[in-house]
């Protein structure tokens, strides 16, 4: 069930100090169910993402006869697989339903589209306008039958698996979720598969694959996968710390005029730290400690103190490294020095609003200066923000980086919608609660 709507409150803080633990990261998350429940045999995963993201994915995965059991403190569940092989999935009895979750829908598309049966995938308002066209391509020509409406654009998707082929395809768009349905769909078509992109976006379904006995290859910004000629090898794991949920304490940390907040065992796996890589640009103090490798992926623990901040430009490579911090890092940019420009980064249009809009609309009416572009924004920073009445249009992005901006504002901000932070975070409001002294 989904939770009612909620207004969540934010006033300044005097001081922000304290250690912050993170949520199991997303998409990691919805990699290990997805992959372990392919492989024969157990696996346990702690530290899984508490978000209804991934409990999405854990529920249409066991609409698909994986057996999945979940323990735990609800904020860092362990989740228990049994997989029995991509020939154990059976037929859903119903319609599968992603919820908010991209992810979920389209890396089991790719999954579905070889398994030999019928599968109706949807998701809600948000996700039925986000775009499915990019997906059905590449998984046609690999000879999939698979349909989507308005001329194959959006979902629901409708998926009569079948044998497929591989092919070499090059991606349009950087896009991880449509490079791991690929690889997916390859793991059981016939011949290798081989997926270009057009830059390096996040690899943890490539790391994750290796580690369990699939036969995969990257050289530079290009990834092939040979069919699996045994199941994958069950993957148990400790998911390392979201670092798109880091995102909104490093920028409270750097901007905050009297702060020192500690992350612990973040996620850094180089994919994803553009976040770090401009806040240090942008001259915050960050402190990267005790780095180390778990589960094939490297995580650390984070300190970041009061900075100033000055203003940059953040365009190509780099974008599909930070692409979900932007909400967030315009926060911080407000709070520099001079202008930011961001560019390159039209893909904001189509995420779970269209956060180059929700993200200057909402922030204007703290006060903030941002002129939004086609393909990103420019923001005006230095002027002080006042609290004011936002909503997050149901966005968790938005209602973290909300919450963030109205810590600095004068006077109270009230988010609207706030609830939407349980997509990745449900535990971010107590946490945000217990840094504020
Ligand atoms: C994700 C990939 C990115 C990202 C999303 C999670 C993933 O989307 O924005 O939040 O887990 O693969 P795209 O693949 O659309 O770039």
């Amino acid at each position: 069930m989904a939770k009612p709507d909620t207004v969540k409150i934010i006033r300044p803080s005097r001081r922000l100090e304290g250690e912050v633990v993170l949520p199991g990261d997303k998409s990691i998350s919805h990699r290990a169910a997805i992959l372990n429940s392919l492989a024969r045999g157990e696996a346990r995963i702690d530290n899984f993402s508490p978000g209804q993201d991934c409990l999405a994915t854990v529920r249409c995965l066991r609409a698909l006869g994986v057996k999945i059991r979940k323990r735990g403190s609800p904020n860092s569940p362990t989740v228990f697989m049994l997989g029995t092989g991509a020939d154990g999935l059976k037929e859903a009895t119903n319609v599968l339903d992603a919820r908010n979750s991209a992810t979920t829908i389209r890396l089991l598309a790719g999954l579905l589209s070889s398994r030999p049966f019928l599968s109706v995938i949807t998701g809600d308002a948000s996700l039925r306008k986000r775009p499915m066209g990019r997906l059905v391509e590449p998984l046609r020509l690999m000879g999939a039958d698979i349909w989507a409406r308005e001329g194959d654009s959006f979902a629901p998707l409708v998926i009569r698996g079948k044998k497929l082929r591989g092919i070499e395809f090059g991606l349009s768009v950087a896009s991880a979720q449509i490079k791991s349905a690929i690889l997916l769909a390859g793991l059981f078509a016939e011949g290798r598969t081989v997926v270009h992109q057009p830059m390096l976006s996040r690899d943890h379904t490539e790391r994750m694959l290796g580690c369990m006995g699939a036969n995969l290859d990257v050289e530079g910004t290009s990834v092939s996968v040979q069919p699996l000629s045994r199941p994958l090898v069950p993957f148990s794991l400790r998911v390392p710390g979201d670092i798109s949920s880091a995102a909104y304490f490093l920028v409270a940390g750097a901007i905050h005029p009297d702060a020192r907040i500690v992350v612990k065992d973040c996620g850094v796996n180089p994919t994803r730290t553009g976040i770090i890589d401009i806040l240090l640009a942008m001259g915050a103090k960050i402190k990267i400690d005790n780095e180390r490798l778990e589960g094939g992926e490297p995580l650390a623990d984070i300190v970041v103190e009061s900075s100033r901040l000055k203003g940059l430009e953040i365009a190509g490579d780099i974008i599909p490294r930070l692409i979900d911090e932007i909400p967030v890092l315009a926060v911080a940019s407000c709070f520099a020095e001079g202008k930011t420009v961001i560019k390159d980064a039209a893909e904001l249009r189509v995420k779970e609003s269209d956060r180059i809009a929700t993200v200057a609309s909402e922030l204007s009416r703290l006060g903030a200066r941002i002129e939004p572009l086609p393909d990103g924004m420019i923001i005006y920073g230095g002027k002080s923000l006042s609290g004011a009445k936002v909503d997050s249009h149901r966005d968790h992005r938005l209602a973290m980086s909300l919450a963030i901006a109205g810590l600095m504002a004068k006077g109270e901000t009230s988010i609207g919608h706030a609830q939407a932070a349980d997509v990745s975070y449900p535990a971010f409001w107590d946490t945000l609660r217990r840094i504020l002294h």
